[in-house]
């Protein structure tokens, strides 16, 4: 059984008197110590996807249809209190920002040790704040673990943020876009310790990104959306030698160099219908190369194409 098996998930935003569909029927699973990386660009819907599974999504969005399984738990019908053990212990989050997830009068030992409490209260204790920050490389934990948010670095403040989240020692950590905010050789580093505490500590990573660049290094397998869907769902090794989704195709092709923090794909003109404005047919229809007639009109499934590869377009054969 997966760790997290997300099935047909509907996410819906109230925005005056219409609902915003932005995630439309996703499925996907995370294996236990798997590494899965959910590629798009801004826009597809990656985030809220995300924040599902931890029920974190912001007022005015409703899961319409579809399951959250994590661990043996249906997410989605979880009580407020059920769900506070389900965060922690089952899923943890790394977000793009780590200065806006921390509380700027609070130092950071704190911080941790407020995790420590609600989570793991036997193991509140300075001892093991130090082992939590020398665990995610920073130096002088003892030291940096007084210091104030605005005292450290942006890479070490991510740092700090993944020691935050490995506190309550999840089985799956979420890292949305952990490292788009840092500069190049940070994010080379920030990106080998989690692989690092993934392969140590034995977690399931679902890692957000839009940097395909990524995904080669990382990834068991890749899961790519667009505008609110899954359009092709794969094994790492498979999508980079030959992307079968145009979508796909288009993302490898524009691979930006690591470091640069351009959202925008240079080889693909337009960019992601936002939702509620998602075009009839293929949702990548006005974007595609290879759009046929039957493109405009028809919307198309899902659909396994070989064994553990799953593509949304009846035309991924041609072009390829
Ligand atoms: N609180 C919200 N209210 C209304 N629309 C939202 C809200 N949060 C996200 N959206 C919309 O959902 C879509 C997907 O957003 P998101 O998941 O953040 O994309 P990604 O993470 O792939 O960049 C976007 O069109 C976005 O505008
Ligand atoms: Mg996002």
């Amino acid at each position: 059984m997966p760790l997290l098996a997300i099935e047909n998930l509907t996410i819906e935003f109230r925005a005056g008197d219409r609902a915003l569909r932005a995630v439309d029927g996703v499925s996907l699973i995370v294996n236990e110590g798997e590494t899965v990386c959910l590629v798009g660009e801004s826009g597809s819907g990656k985030t809220v996807t995300a924040l599902a599974i931890g029920r974190l999504l912001a007022p005015n969005a409703r899961i319409v249809t579809g399951e959250i399984r994590l661990a043996g738990h249906e997410v989605t019908r979880l009580t407020p209190r059920e769900l506070c053990g389900v965060r922690g212990a089952l899923v943890a989050y790394v977000f793009q920002e780590p200065a806006a997830a921390l509380n700027p009068v609070m130092r950071i030992g704190s911080q941790i040790r407020e995790v420590l409490r609600v989570h793991r209260p036997a193991a509140a204790t300075a001892a093991e704040v130090t082992r939590l920050l020398k665990l995610v490389g920073i130096a002088a934990p003892t030291e940096r673990a007084r210091d104030y948010p605005h005292q450290l670095s942006g890479g070490m403040l991510q740092r700090a943020m993944i020691a935050m989240a490995l506190a309550s020692q999840p089985k799956l950590l979420v890292a949305d876009e952990p490292t788009t905010a840092l500069d190049a050789t940070i994010q080379a580093q920030i990106l080998e310790l989690l692989r690092d505490l993934r392969q140590r500590l034995g977690m399931s990573l679902l890692l957000i990104t839009h940097h395909l660049g990524i995904v080669s290094e990382f990834a068991d397998r890749v899961v790519v959306m667009y505008a609110g869907q899954v359009v092709e769902q794969t094994a790492t090794t498979k999508l980079l030698q030959r992307p079968a989704h145009p979508y796909s195709r288009a993302l490898l092709a524009a691979v930006p160099r690591l470091g640069s923090n351009s959202e925008r794909l240079s080889s693909i003109v337009g960019s992601v219908p936002s939702a509620g404005r998602f075009p009839a047919g293929c949702r990548f229809h006005p974007r595609c190369p290879l759009v046929q007639p039957s493109c405009r009109t028809e919307a198309p499934a899902l659909m396994e194409v070989e064994p553990g590869r799953w593509v949304r377009c009846p035309f991924w054969e041609i072009g390829g």
